[in-house]
């Protein structure tokens, strides 16, 4: 599913039009919260380029847990084009599967990557635990419209032959993980049909 070809779209798109109306949301909230100095652990980044927007903003390092390797070239030729390949480490794995993968950061962010995963408690509980102060995420709002775009999609996938599925979770089950351990709801918005929620504590 998140293969080369999306990875090049993705990369075009970017140095065309810049960020998704989903990451400027994101982007936007960590600035407005201080990003400077802060390191930032990214999960399912894609080609980087909400990391490349955080380090601009003044962020000290950023690191990037990414399932798909189909990035990886994409990713590497936006770093060198911004010189900031200095700044950012990227790995590969599952953050659920293989936690020891990442340390602690300031600020941990997940934009549309919480509609990929199926447990959302075991992605969010790793993401959690890895956050000291903030948590940024994108995710579709649990309506009945997003609920049955994701239900056609999946099914055209179905008929396809690709067993990627992507999931409408419901927003307190995203949310517990993180209100357990401290974190609090700071500040939610709209962006486009995404909804973007900060986390503190
Ligand atoms: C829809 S893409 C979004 C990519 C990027 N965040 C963006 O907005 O362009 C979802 C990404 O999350 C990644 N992903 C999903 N679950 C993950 C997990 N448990 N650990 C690491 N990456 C994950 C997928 O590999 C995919 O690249």
């Amino acid at each position: 599913m998140f293969d080369e070809k999306l990875a090049r779209k993705d990369l075009r798109r970017f140095r065309r039009k810049g960020l998704d109306r989903a990451g400027r949301g994101l982007a936007d909230m960590l600035r407005r919260r201080d990003v400077s100095g802060r390191t930032v652990l990214e999960v399912g980044g894609g080609i980087g380029a909400l990391q490349v927007e955080l380090l601009r903003a003044g962020a000290s390092r950023a690191t990037n847990v990414e399932l798909s390797p189909g990035y990886e070239s994409a990713a590497r030729e936006l770093l060198d084009e911004t010189a900031l390949s200095d700044s950012v480490d990227r790995l590969f794995g599952d953050i659920v599967q293989q936690p020891e993968l990442a340390t602690e950061a300031d600020a941990v962010v997940l934009n549309r990557v919480v509609c990929c995963y199926p447990d959302a408690d075991a992605l969010m509980t790793a993401v959690a635990e890895r956050a000291r102060t903030a948590i940024a995420l994108s995710f579709p709002p649990d309506v009945w419209l997003a609920r049955l775009v994701v239900s056609a999609g999946n099914l055209a996938l179905r008929i396809r032959g690709n067993a990627f599925r992507a999931y409408v979770h419901p927003e307190t089950a995203i949310l517990a993980p993180a209100l357990a351990r401290g974190f609090r709801v700071d500040e939610t918005r709209r962006a486009g049909v995404w909804r973007v929620v900060a986390l503190v504590r």
